[in-house]
């Protein structure tokens, strides 16, 4: 087995490299004027297993282009195997077809890799993972919730009440729940398939006086954590946080949150911004080896 640092994930792709001892396989990359993508690969991949770490955070497309390229560069260069690790596998919300017209997004994105000569891929809390039933090749769906759960015991928040925003995301604040052993609820969330607008509610929620972390797999515009916080204090909650796997954090989504009132948001390595606190290099080291021992 050896592994390529997609351009996407360098920092992400270095810790788990340490963390297998996988030999890493360099790979140059650089964007035409004309927007195009361009990508070689500096080493070897004759007859080996090859991990391509790339997370597919905006800028989506050309990120996944690029995940293309290096795995079609991997399969002509003699790769005898291609699994992609996708820490934020873009497209995933669209899982389904909602409205009449539409199409399954994420199942354009999985035959696209599979064309491309990726022939297994590891993700991380993809947003239904029921999705992965439909992908033309084996696809594992790791969690990264006790790890981030795992932050706020050791921040001192032990017994904090998880919250899921929503009734679909119940299992991430129960997952979160098992590490910090509170109470754990959700939140309801209607979105007009239209205008794309949410709207939430709560019933029978009772959060007075308690800690309350807001978990979710992705925070893009901050929307939902905004109007769960509202929810929050209306209630009486004491202290708010939130934390989520993916935290794409579109434009001022961390200020409107903070402003919110919410005290810190915390994410993972996913994608790479001020507030991944979290890393999730041994939650993929260990399915890799895992992998390789299997
Ligand atoms: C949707 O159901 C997801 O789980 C997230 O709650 C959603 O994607 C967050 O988006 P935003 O931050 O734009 O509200």
């Amino acid at each position: 087995m050896k592994i390529i640092l997609g351009p996407t994930s360098k920092e992400l792709g270095e810790k788990i490299a340490e963390l297998t001892n996988l030999e890493k396989v360099p790979v140059a990359h650089r964007t035409f004027p004309d927007g195009e993508s361009y990508v070689r690969l500096e080493g070897n991949v004759q007859n080996e297993h090859v991990i391509i770490v790339q997370t597919t955070s905006p800028p989506q497309d050309s990120r996944l282009m690029q995940l293309a390229l290096i795995a079609e560069a991997s399969k002509r260069n003699g790769a005898s195997k291609i699994t992609a690790v996708v820490p934020y596998l873009a497209y995933a919300r669209q899982d389904k077809a909602f409205l009449q017209g539409e199409g399954a997004s994420i199942e354009t994105i999985a035959h696209m890799l599979k064309a491309a000569g990726v022939d297994a891929l590891v993700t991380v809390n993809i947003h239904a993972e029921k999705a992965l039933k439909k992908f033309p090749f084996p696809a594992k769906n790791l969690s990264a919730i006790p790890l981030l759960a795992e932050y706020f015991v050791q921040k001192g928040c032990k017994k904090a009440f998880a919250l899921a925003p929503d009734k679909g995301a119940m299992y991430i604040a129960e997952q979160a729940q098992a590490v910090l052993g509170g109470e754990a609820g959700h939140l309801d969330k209607q979105r007009d398939r239209h205008t794309g607008q949410t709207t939430q509610t709560t019933e029978g929620l009772n959060v007075k006086g308690q800690t309350v972390i807001i978990f979710d797999d992705i925070i893009s515009t901050g929307g939902t954590i905004v109007g769960a916080a509202k929810i929050l204090k209306e209630q009486g909650a004491a202290r708010i946080f939130t934390a989520c796997v993916h935290p794409i954090l579109v434009g001022d989504a961390a200020k409107r949150i903070l402003d919110a009132g919410v005290e810190e948001i915390v994410g993972t390595d996913s994608v790479p911004s001020q507030v991944s606190q979290v890393s999730l290099a041994p939650l993929i080291a260990k399915a890799l080896k895992a992998q390789e021992s299997g």
